[in-house]
């Protein structure tokens, strides 16, 4: 593994390599000192062309616990609103000293781009690229969902006969993409459930089934219900319901909720639009994994880094 682009990339054994070596960095958290050394002397560039929350402040909580040295680029308030391209900001940020590079960018295959033009030789590792991937999300969904079904026996484990079901923008949504990809080679049981327009034509080439009643697969009895984001700012009108109808059709209510087994997990990347996709009941409720999913996003990422970035110290002095 050089980069970290796409889940779809990954086998079955990286998949594994990847989650048990977080189970390595979460148990290195819980101790008194949680700073380890392993990427002293490496530089990672954390290169945000899009808004976040979490996945920014995990990386750079995971670079910093690595003792990397950090730095954060936004492109808002850089020279990219002068025109300046990927390549040119990549190669400055290379000729500074970036030793790998966490890239956000709104166009789907900016990972990709940089890193296979060779415009830089460093790791790089995708943190959301439009509708296409967003792979440390998926890592920590399966991190998270892994321990809730195997617990502290979760080493070496896979999702092998889970069924996981995933609600909402399928359209719009790379957490959607990363995960299908990723629980299809653990083993799970993927299914995807929304309005139609928001369950794009191409599904029917992906490993997972699809369903627009979502009362109708919850009575299925899921192991794990992730619900994503209504995605307004990449929304025209013509493909989404109105809020109340979207909410009472496929929005995880209180009342589906209760019906839902106790140990169904209840999962969502976050943002959340609280009232349209998930109730406060659902997402407030011991069944959701939602906080733990951010706090798993750190571990996973440490892991990330690590696997990726910790040959680059080899060589020199
Ligand atoms: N889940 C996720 O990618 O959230 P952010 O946009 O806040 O990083």
């Amino acid at each position: 593994m050089k980069h970290l682009i796409s889940t779809a990339e990954l086998t079955r054994e990286e998949a594994l390599l990847l989650l048990d070596t977080a189970e390595d960095m979460a148990a290195t958290q819980e101790r008194a000192v949680k700073k380890l050394p392993a990427l002293r002397g490496i530089t990672v560039v954390n290169l945000f062309y899009e808004d976040s929350t979490r996945t920014r402040i995990s990386f750079e909580a995971a670079e910093k616990r690595l003792s990397a040295d950090v730095i954060n680029f936004a492109a808002k308030g850089s020279s990219v609103s002068k025109g300046e391209s990927l390549k040119d900001t990549a190669q400055t940020l290379h000729a500074i000293g970036a030793d790998a590079v966490v890239i956000r960018h709104p166009s789907s295959g900016a990972p990709q781009m940089l890193a296979e033009r060779g415009w830089i030789n460093t790791p790089i590792l995708n943190a959301g690229d439009g509708q296409h991937e967003h792979p440390t999300q998926a890592l920590l969904d399966a991190f998270t969902l892994r321990r809730r079904l195997h617990g502290n026996a979760s080493r070496g484990k896979d999702l092998n006969g889970a069924h996981v079901v995933i609600v909402g923008d399928i359209l719009h949504s790379r957490v959607a993409r990363s995960n299908v990809w990723l629980l299809n080679t653990l083993g799970a049981k993927v299914t995807l459930v929304g309005p139609p327009t928001l369950i794009p034509s191409t599904t029917a080439h992906w490993p997972a089934e699809t369903s627009y009643d979502l009362d109708a697969v919850l009575r299925e009895q899921p192991d794990a219900v992730m619900l994503l984001r209504i995605q307004a700012e990449r929304m025209q009108d013509a493909f989404f319901p109105h809020t109340r109808e979207y909410a009472r059709r496929w929005g995880l209510s209180e009342a589906r909720l209760r019906r839902l087994p106790e140990n169904s997990v209840v999962m969502h990347p976050g943002p959340m639009n609280r009232g349209l996709e998930i109730s406060s009941a659902a997402a407030d409720s011991p069944q959701s994994t939602v906080l733990e999913q951010v706090a798993n996003g750190v571990s996973v990422r440490m892991a990330a880094l690590y696997l990726l970035c910790s040959n680059e110290n080899e060589g020199r002095a």
